[in-house]
């Protein structure tokens, strides 16, 4: 079993991501920490409790985190995940207070009591995690990887080329990637691509177990991927939950070792994650223009009819 803690923004498709962590028998969700990103860190806090509570979790400590990126004001993602942050699906407020500690401090102490490494799945903007590794470097120690879901090889979609959790905290993102800790990137080419189809999303909104028919009806609410027809309306994509499948059952995801960059200049290209394809060295790296950083395991593709199966076997568990 795999020691587990995710750093989220609920977010629709962040309680898709606790749904399965908290189901899959191969997983111990050890804590659940929050950011400000979707909605604001309250925001974030109530929905993550909400989620934990409807999918039955035992009291798994949740924590509040940063309230706006590092350098820059919060910037929430309203238009696509509603005024709540989790679609305006009317659901029941809490029942429980989050953590006496900040998210930074839950980290650093579930991190290092943890009888083994932990893994840890950021699906939000890099705030928390910055932080904890610029506070409390020693974490890593007990850091098995970090698997996180952002940025992109290609096309953004919070800017035509920046994916949104890379580029609402772009510095965050470069304290992550220069970290001493394997670290795998599940960007927007394969996140956009896993879809669980209108079938499968009808007939979990129909289900009796509260989990279940909330996972039915937050990938009602996902945008349909590009191309489906319209009898395929209710399809949804699995978004940050395919960052768990990816923990769950790496065989599933294609990866490369690979060098990533963030662009951090103000204009166009801010928050841009430049993954460096090239076969062979360029000029710079010749000329030693370019410092050495650590390589990336880079998403480059995923079976995704094996992801959406391991979904939807693993949510339907009471
Ligand atoms: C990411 O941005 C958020 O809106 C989603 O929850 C996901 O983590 C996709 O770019
Ligand atoms: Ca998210």
């Amino acid at each position: 079993v795999v020691p587990v803690i995710i750093d989220c923004d609920t977010g629709v498709d962040d309680a898709l991501a606790l749904l399965l962590a908290v189901r899959h028998p191969g997983l111990d969700l050890r804590a659940v920490t929050c950011v400000a990103g979707n909605t604001d860190v309250d925001g974030v806090v109530r929905n993550t409790l909400t989620v934990l509570e409807l999918a039955g979790a035992p009291a798994i400590p949740v924590a509040r985190g940063a309230e706006r990126p590092l350098l820059e004001p919060a910037r929430p993602a309203r238009h696509v995940h509603g005024s709540d942050g989790m679609g305006d699906l009317g659901l029941p407020a809490p029942t429980r207070a989050p953590a006496a500690v900040d998210a930074v401090t839950l980290l650093r102490r579930e991190i290092l009591a943890s009888p083994r490494p932990v893994t840890l799945i950021p699906t939000a903007p890099l705030t928390n995690i910055a932080l904890l590794l610029r506070t409390h470097p020693e974490v890593t120690r007990n850091i098995e990887r970090i698997v996180f879901m952002g940025g992109a090889v290609g096309v953004g979609n919070a800017t035509p080329v920046a994916e949104f959790n890379v580029w609402h905290d772009p510095e965050a993102a470069a304290i992550l990637l220069g970290a001493d800790v394997p670290i795998t990137m599940y960007g927007l080419d394969v996140f956009t691509r896993v879809v669980v189809p209108g079938t499968e999303v009808r007939r979990l909104r129909a289900s009796a177990e509260p989990g279940a028919k909330l996972a039915g009806d937050l990938l009602s609410h996902r945008p349909s991927a590009p191309g489906t027809t319209p009898d395929d309306e209710e399809a949804g994509g699995l978004g940050d939950a395919g960052a768990v499948c990816a923990v769950a059952d790496p065989a599933g995801l294609t990866t490369r070792p690979l060098p990533v960059e963030v662009s951090l200049a103000p204009g166009p290209a801010r928050g841009q994650t430049i993954v460096d394809l090239r076969p062979r060295p360029g000029e710079s790296e010749i000329h030693g223009g370019t410092r050495a950083r650590p390589l990336v395991d880079v998403a480059l593709d995923v079976d995704v009819t094996r992801y959406v199966d391991l979904y939807l076997k693993t949510v339907e568990r009471p």
